[in-house]
């Protein structure tokens, strides 16, 4: 048996070898071992540790996982701000960009540090002597939250610097993120557990990164590059590229796809190579940034309130792909709306594959004149929904055929309705029409409605076409055995969802409201008719004028309201509802402050929010009076915008609407 002097030493040598190869298939993307030799060496390492647990540090890899699961996560204040990016989308904006920094630096010529925009989060890494010893999410770029014990789940990020001299206190910044190959791997597994597919890579990668449970971050395998740091690094560093080579040499993934170029030409330079290059990358990225390279000039630019006058992110347009239209079909929403969708050839486009877009309506694909066989160019930008932007008419086929929309129901076969005003055909059906009635139970059970967890569209398909469920008010009746009866139905989830619909019983007016579906009456008209009428019955029984007394209820959506309840078969689902115990928290009558700053004003919002989530955003503007609209126009008082605002922030600015960041929204309205 060897001794422990050799023991030790094997134990130090694995290590290091394990941090190589860290470093290698991370920071230098050249991995030199495969992943099972990998695991070879870890499981080695496991085994002397375990035998010899004095011997076991803080910073060995196989101490990655070890943390707890938490309750919540700890806040963490930054030590300095981490502040956002001003964007820019065209050429003109860049010089622009250029003309302020040589005007603030009086100089003929700059240098910028050019480097890929990463669509992921960004984090803060401190180091104490060499040690990771606080890791933190950006969150509204002052406090963040404590995710230490996720962060030194991933192999990417050192635990330990490398180098012989080490800065005695270092804080890095930079950007996790999930590499498409591990995404495309996360989604395969996802698959196969039945469980829900990550929309793209940035989600995935918050998913897996805000995790109270360190060892599911662990499972994800998420990266990590370096862009920044906290403070000065020291050393005598002049330029930001020397820094990003300092930290490459203490053990951070630095991309290699940066470059330090001159002027307005070499920003557009660089800006058309990475963007012709950025299907290839290993990750997806939004845009570039350029940084003034001195960090003398930084300094002397400075920052204008939340963002640093030195340096710009310059973003990629929407992305567009060509495809084919191999059908048109027609779906029937909850309202009855015939909404054609156009299905395509898979494609891959900003990020995902797309298969449907929407043609949004009847006018809508005349205008566009889509046809099946058409070749046409879908644009997917961000997180929105992918659409048809053209046909590429030179490419039609011969014989195919204007799109007319059925003049029957393609699911019930009623009538189609399609009055003068309006842009949308309907089926005439109301609830009679399994599509509506789907629709239907899926809005009364969705999260910001009755929120039954479980219920989802497969569910609601078979419990709708095997005629078990009609109405909201039917869920209330399902038991365990009724349920269990369904095809691939397992008695521990019938059970779960019977537990779900139980729990759902207990709600506030305003999500009952909400959930019945009234046409016109969304979350926000559901608070008002809540807070002012106080019970269902008031409402029910209320006369046009009398609902139109309430804030933003206008014509249109009063008479909405009176003849949902004149309808005798929803006067009846609602007491079914009620009898089968639906019950209302009190809604603490607030006094809404007529005072406020907010009240009776529009807002949009838009972006990742830093604190808030947008639901927690929207319901404390309504509660101080305030409306939450979904699109910019010249009525909207403020657009809140965080993180990632696309098109409603420039919209806002094109048409003079007042910005708010969630610091100044949260003083608008808690002065
Ligand atoms: S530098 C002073 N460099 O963009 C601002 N940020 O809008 C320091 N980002 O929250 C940021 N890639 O998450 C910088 N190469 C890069 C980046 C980058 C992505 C993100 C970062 C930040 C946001 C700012």
């Amino acid at each position: 048996m060897a001794g422990a002097p050799q023991i030790a030493a094997r134990v130090l040598q694995l290590r290091a070898e394990l941090d190589q190869h860290n470093y290698h298939y991370y920071a230098l993307d050249r991995p030199v071992i495969s992943d099972a030799e990998y695991d070879r060496l870890f499981r080695e390492l496991q085994t002397l540790e375990g035998q010899h647990p004095e011997l076991v540090t803080p910073d060995s890899p196989t101490q990655r996982v070890g943390a707890e699961p938490l309750a919540e996560f700890a806040q963490v204040t930054h030590r300095a701000p981490m502040l956002s990016l001003n964007n820019a989308f065209t050429d003109d904006e860049i010089v622009a960009f250029d003309k302020r920094v040589r005007e603030g630096l009086d100089a003929e010529a700059v240098d910028y540090a050019a480097e890929p925009k990463f669509d992921g989060l960004a984090v803060s890494l401190v180091y104490a002597d060499g040690r990771l010893v606080t890791a933190a999410t950006r969150g509204d770029g002052y406090t963040g939250e404590d995710v230490t014990g996720n962060l030194r789940t991933l192999r990417a990020i050192p635990l330990r610097l490398r180098g012989a001299r080490p800065p005695a206190a270092l804080e890095v910044r930079g950007e996790v993120l999930m590499l498409r190959a591990d995404f495309e791997r996360l989604n395969q597994r996802q698959r196969e557990m039945g469980a829900r597919e990550f929309v793209n890579p940035r989600n995935a990668a918050a998913g897996s990164l805000r995790q109270l449970d360190p060892r599911i971050t662990a499972t994800r395998r998420l990266a990590f590059y370096a862009y920044s740091t906290g403070g000065p690094l020291g050393g005598g560093l002049r330029k930001h590229s020397e820094v990003l080579e300092r930290l490459a040499e203490l053990g951070f993934p630095v991309t290699e796809e940066r470059a330090v170029v001159t002027g307005v030409a070499g920003m557009l330079d660089y800006y058309a190579t990475i963007g012709a290059g950025r299907s290839k990358l290993r990750f997806d990225i939004d845009g570039v940034v350029y940084k003034v390279n001195d960090l003398a000039a930084q300094n002397t630019l400075g920052f204008v309130s939340r963002a640093p006058r030195f340096s710009i992110a310059h973003k990629f347009a929407a992305e567009e792909a060509m495809t084919v239209v191999e059908g048109i079909n027609v779906q029937v929403g909850r309202t009855g709306a015939l909404t054609p969708v156009a299905r395509l050839k898979p494609v891959f486009v900003g990020g995902v594959t797309v298969t449907n877009a929407t043609l949004h309506n009847e006018d809508e694909v005349r205008r566009k004149d889509v046809r099946i066989g058409d070749t046409v160019v879908v644009r997917r930008a961000g997180d929105v929904i992918p659409e048809v932007a053209r046909v590429v008419i030179e490419q039609r086929p011969p014989d195919t055929r204007e799109f007319v929309l059925p003049a029957r129901c393609p699911v019930c076969d009623s009538e189609v309705v399609r009055s003068a005003d309006e842009a949308i055909a309907r089926c005439s059906a109301g609830l009679f029409c399994p599509a509506q009635r789907k629709q239907a139970l899926l809005h009364f059970a969705s999260r910001r409605a009755m929120d039954i967890e479980g219920l989802g569209d497969k569910l609601v398909e078979q419990l709708v076409d095997s005629r078990i469920v009609h109405t909201p008010a039917d869920l209330y009746r399902l038991g365990v055995i009724k349920l269990s009866a369904l095809e691939r139905m397992a008695e521990k989830s019938a059970s779960n969802i019977v537990a779900a619909i139980e729990k759902s019983k207990r709600t506030t007016l305003a999500r009952f409201i909400y959930a019945l579906g009234i046409r016109n009456v969304g979350e926000s008209t559901a608070q008002d008719l809540a807070r002012s009428f106080g019970n269902i019955e008031h409402i029910a029984s209320a006369k046009v004028e009398a609902l139109q007394q309430v804030q933003d209820v206008g014509p249109v959506v009063a008479q909405s309201i009176a003849e949902f309840f004149a309808e005798p078969h929803n006067r009846e689902v609602v007491a079914q509802l009620l009898a089968a115990g639906v019950s209302f928290e009190e809604t603490a009558a607030r006094e809404i402050d007529t005072a406020s700053p907010a009240y009776g004003k529009t807002f949009v919002l838009t972006g990742a929010l830093p604190r808030l989530t947008r639901d927690e955003a929207a319901q404390k503007i309504r509660d101080h009076g305030g409306k939450v609209s979904g699109s910019v126009s010249k009525k909207t008082d403020f657009v809140v915008a965080g993180e990632d605002a696309g098109s409603k922030l420039l919209k806002a600015r094109e048409l003079g609407v007042a910005i708010l960041d969630e610091a100044a929204l949260l003083k608008l309205l808690e002065p």
